[in-house]
């Protein structure tokens, strides 16, 4: 059956999870039931669906729920076949997507996560780019926090840059002005696997420091460094500057999407993210300290036993996460800074108007699983990243739909 005569535009898999929930909610309240779009939730456990139907409301009842378990091969295949694309929130995606990617590229069904885990990402390309091609599956991995807003604000700046100078920024540094949200047990979860698997493995752990390894094999070179690990001065800023945490990741999909887009930003694009800490003495001290945190919470995550005592007694369990109003008291401001050899002649501020992992995320990815289910898309089957399956479409659609702005501003 091709993927247009499919019953369903979209399934949330994982639709009972913390995150899958919310997802839910997004379409439901957008979309309605099978009006704009046909949709339906998917799980593994059919009892915990139909409660999820109950919490949703009276206007979810009609809904349709499927089941479909990460550990059934032929319950995924089921799922794939039944409609034109799959948005996954079952994760760590290492413990529990692999086996759903091979059926959706196997089936030609169209596919996003909101997998941040870099190595294994780069399995599943490595293992299945080929047979996506073939089949039409344009799978988009990364579409949550981690990594839309960087990778949609960087097309931003560059459609920008081109309009005013007729050419792409050389450089792009992502500053996280601000942001208020919490973590869920998923997140820990994945980002506690992905430490391990890092330990375990050598491989791993290059892939997980190598600035182009999401890039196609003979292209995985370039101006940038690893991701910045100390407190810096931002000079275009004039404010001091320390690691992000989600920086391994989105600096990753962004390169990623250059060179898929053809070098769309140039063969000597850099682009580095950082947290923004304040100018003076009082903001270089606040980058040591964010610093410091940061270095603790790798190197307990590094320590096996530390790292399971931490997430028994201290951080969310899978399933748990931020408390609605938590989420709606959220919000995230990101600045990019775009330079011209050396010369900064572009700022684009971007606005989350919920906190990033979930309120913010889940509308995300609602609208990338609509927008690869119903829009006129530029690319064919394949591994894809979201700025290049659907820089434009997105730009329409986030900036409507799900709370983000997008502002250009002269650098003063
Ligand atoms: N990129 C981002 O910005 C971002 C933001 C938020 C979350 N995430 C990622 O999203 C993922 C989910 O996070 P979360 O907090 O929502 O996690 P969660 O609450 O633990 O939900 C996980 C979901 O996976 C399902 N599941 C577990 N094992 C399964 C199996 N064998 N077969 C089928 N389904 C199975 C669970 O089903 P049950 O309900 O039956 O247990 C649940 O629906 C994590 O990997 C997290 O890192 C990323």
């Amino acid at each position: 059956m091709t993927n247009s005569q499919r019953d369903f535009d979209v399934i949330v898999w994982g639709a009972t999870g913390f995150t899958g929930k919310l997802v839910a909610e997004y379409l439901l309240s957008r979309y309605e039931v099978g009006e704009k779009v046909r949709w339906a939730i998917a799980g593994r456990s059919s009892e915990k669906l139909a409660s999820l139907k109950i919490k949703l409301g009276s206007s979810a009842q009609s809904l349709p729920m499927l089941t479909a378990d990460s550990h059934d091969p032929q319950s995924l295949q089921e799922l794939a076949l039944k409609t034109k694309v799959i948005i996954s929130t079952v994760g760590p995606y290492a413990q529990y997507g692999s086996e759903l990617v091979a059926a959706c590229v196997e089936n030609g069904t169209h596919y996003c996560d909101l997998a941040g885990e870099v190595q294994w990402m780069r399995k599943m390309i490595d293992r299945h780019e080929d047979a996506a091609k073939t089949s039409g599956a344009r799978i988009v991995h990364a579409c949550g926090f981690d990594s839309i807003p960087s990778d949609i604000g960087v097309y931003y700046l560059q459609q920008e840059s081109m309009r005013r100078f007729g050419k792409p920024c050389d450089e792009v540094r992502m500053r996280v002005k601000a942001m208020k949200g919490g973590a869920s047990g998923g997140t820990i979860a994945s980002m506690m696997n992905a430490m391990e698997e890092g330990q375990a493995d050598r491989e791993v752990a290059r892939i997980l420091v190598d600035p182009y390894s999401l890039c196609p094999k003979d292209k995985r070179n370039g101006r940038d460094q690893r991701d910045q690990t100390k407190p810096l001065l931002d000079t275009d800023l004039n404010a001091w500057t320390a690691p992000f945490v989600m920086a391994g990741i989105n600096t990753k999909v962004v390169r990623r999407s250059n060179v898929l887009m053809d070098f769309r930003y140039g063969k000597d694009f850099s682009y580095q993210e950082a947290m923004l800490t304040g100018p003076g003495m009082g903001g270089r001290l606040k980058a040591i300290q964010v610093t410091i945190g940061l270095a603790g919470i790798m190197i307990a995550g590094s320590i096996d036993k530390l790292r399971s005592f931490l997430q028994q007694r201290f951080l969310p369990k899978p399933g748990e996460g931020p408390s609605r109003e938590e989420r709606a008291r959220g919000f995230y401001n990101l600045i990019m800074v775009g330079k011209i050899e050396g010369k900064h002649v572009l700022t684009v501020k971007l606005r989350g108007d919920r906190d990033p992992g979930y309120g913010s995320t889940s509308k995300i990815i609602g609208e990338s699983g609509v927008c690869l289910a119903l829009d006129e898309l530029p690319v064919a089957g394949g591994f894809w990243t979201p700025a290049a399956a659907m820089g434009d479409a997105l730009l329409k659609r986030l900036p409507t739909n799900a709370g983000l702005t997008f502002t250009n501003f002269d650098p003063r």
